[in-house]
């Protein structure tokens, strides 16, 4: 069956991504959600040790992106079950699926095993990859936005204990899908802030911008 154009990846690799991927991977990669296998291909060149995963592989019509396509290389099925297995590798998450938390469970499960490094290539958080979970766990929420001022409009995360901080960004070219975020554990991170009950019945712009307003002289009290 040939490929099908286009059928590439959700986010497509630069050199110097692959680069910093295989040099932080000397254990091999494990990619989770892998899709076409496109990733693990191109690694798999560069001589990286490539185990490939996704819980529908091309070309399985239960694959919502990629059903009837041909996969770049041999991928095998697999959940956010098999991270833990996996955990002298690094983690690889491409692009996983919006709102869904398979790719947080995975992160966790790596986490416990002992896993030492996660990349992720996509979006941060409030874009189109992953759920506030995973990017709590990674890391990259500096305290509970939802909680705090109502206006990202994502879920609670204060309960999440970030154990991962980002040690380098690639940035991939416009249109190639978001950014390379290399993960190293971090026990020293704080949990995030709880955010005080009152905290989310003060007005959001009093909270930007001081506590409370000046008032004119002889005016009355703002509500
Ligand atoms: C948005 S696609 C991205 C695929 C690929 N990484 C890419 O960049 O093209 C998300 C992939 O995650 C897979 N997926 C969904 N739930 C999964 C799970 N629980 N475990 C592993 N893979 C999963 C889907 O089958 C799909 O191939």
């Amino acid at each position: 069956m040939p490929h099908l154009p286009g059928a590439y990846a959700f986010a497509l690799p630069t050199d110097e991504a692959l680069g910093a991927i295989a040099g932080v991977s000397p254990g091999g990669v494990v990619e989770l959600g892998a899709g076409t296998g496109f990733w693990a291909r191109l690694l798999a060149d560069r001589g990286v040790d490539v185990a490939a995963f996704d819980v529908a592989p091309p070309p399985s019509a239960q694959n919502r992106w990629f059903a009837g396509v041909t996969p770049w290389y041999p991928v095998r099925p697999g959940d956010e079950s098999v991270a833990e297995g996996h955990a002298s590798r690094t983690l690889l998450l491409v692009w996983p699926t919006r709102n869904e938390d398979w790719a947080a469970a995975a992160v966790e499960r790596y986490t416990s095993a002992g896993g030492q490094c996660v990349v992720f290539v996509g979006e941060g958080p409030g874009g189109s990859t992953g759920d506030d979970r995973l990017h709590a766990l990674l890391g990259e929420y500096e305290r509970c936005w939802s909680c705090a001022y109502g206006a990202h409009g994502g879920a609670c995360v204060c309960g999440i204990r970030p154990r991962w901080l980002h040690r380098q960004v690639i940035e991939l070219p416009r249109g190639h899908g978001g950014d390379l975020r290399i993960y190293r554990p971090d026990d020293s991170c704080p949990p995030l802030r709880p955010t005080p009950p009152q905290a989310t019945r003060t007005r959001w712009w009093r909270r930007l911008i001081g506590r409370r307003l000046p008032r004119r002289a002889g005016q009355a009290g703002m509500a």
